[in-house]
């Protein structure tokens, strides 16, 4: 079983690890992630092991500053002033890849183009000791809900995975946007932990919607798949349903909920994405069916918020 280790105490045993060629779980600001040396193709390709990952999925290289994210892709100047804006932070750019930048191919799937994000805290910290990026994807088994706290990690990976760096819960709670610069406008690929609304903000225009070429984040239907069924825009539980809430009001029949977790109580859309994942998690383990959850509005995170919750709710045989 993997060891738990703070994060005060961790630094040195991670670096070892990855120096190694293994793979760490490691906390960032949005979601666990499980990082590997990304120039280190075992260390990889464990990545892809440990997670039961689909190959063709393409992972985010993780940087300590923008030195490093220079050498390996080419910055258009609307990607430049996003990174000044938002780095560290939890955004990422997808940027054409520099020639010989050492990163192994597996990393991309051998696309000439990269995912790169520089994380706030231990992470950054981590990635700027070792020298080298790295590759972390969400510390999850493939098409499971993503990690918030190093428990849930462990349940998950822990049979497969020697360290767990315990930074206590993620402060954001879903995974990072998604943006890509095309033909001088800039498309949002994964709504995430940036509100789009921030980053059309900086950039001066409206984001295209709808991924295009490579159906890349996380784009199986199915994905971030609690074990219940999920129903969204539930306007009133059924029986032998647990409730997935938010805001102060009720659905009707909430009182007869197997389980009950309210992801905000006030309607605040930080707090519901900083709980969504563990929330569900909680509720899949009360051993219920089906998880009805309430409306959740559109606007800031509730975008990402309800893109995760439609891929929850997704046909399972679309998992890979
Ligand atoms: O917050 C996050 O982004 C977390 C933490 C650990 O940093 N990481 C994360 O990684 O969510 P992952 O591997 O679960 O999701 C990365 C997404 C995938 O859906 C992948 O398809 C997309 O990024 N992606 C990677 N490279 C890409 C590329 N070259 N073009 C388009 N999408 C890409
Ligand atoms: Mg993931």
């Amino acid at each position: 079983m993997a060891e738990i280790i703070a994060v005060g105490e961790a630094m040195q045993r991670a670096l070892a690890l990855l120096e190694g060629g293994d793979v760490v779980a490691i906390p960032t600001e949005t979601v666990y992630g499980l990082a590997g040396d990304a120039t280190n193709g075992v260390a990889v390709a464990r990545i892809f092991e440990a997670k039961g990952r689909p190959r063709f999925n393409p992972l985010i290289a993780h940087v300590a500053d923008l030195a490093m994210a220079d050498r390996i892709a080419l910055f258009d100047p609307l990607s430049s002033r996003l990174a000044a804006a938002f780095w560290p932070g939890p955004l990422t750019l997808v940027l054409p890849q520099r020639a010989e930048n050492g990163i192994h191919p597996l990393v991309t799937a051998g696309l000439g183009t990269i995912a790169l994000r520089m994380p706030r805290g231990f992470g950054g910290e981590l990635i700027a000791r070792l020298g080298r990026p790295l590759a972390a994807p969400s510390a999850n088994s493939s098409g499971r809900i993503s990690a918030t706290t190093a428990q849930a990690v462990a349940a998950d990976l822990g049979g497969r995975i020697r360290l767990v760096v315990d930074g206590g819960a993620t402060p954001v709670g879903v995974e990072s946007t998604i943006v890509k610069v095309e033909d001088g406008k800039l498309r949002l690929l994964r709504p995430g932990g940036i509100a789009a609304g921030e980053i059309e903000a900086v950039a001066g225009a409206k984001m295209l919607r709808g991924a295009t070429g490579i159906e890349a984040p996380g784009m199986l239907a199915s994905h971030y798949a609690p074990g219940a069924s999920m129903r969204l825009n539930a306007e009133r539980v059924g029986v032998d349903e647990a409730l997935l809430a938010f805001g102060p009001s009720r659905a009707e029949g909430w009182r007869q909920a197997v389980a009950l977790k309210n992801l905000s109580e006030v309607g605040d859309l930080r707090e519901a994405a900083a709980n969504l994942f563990s929330y569900m998690q909680a509720l899949d383990r009360s051993g219920a069916a089906s998880i009805a959850v309430e409306p959740v509005p559109f606007d800031g995170l509730g975008e990402a918020i309800n893109d995760r919750l439609a891929r929850a709710a997704a046909p399972r045989d679309k998992i890979a």
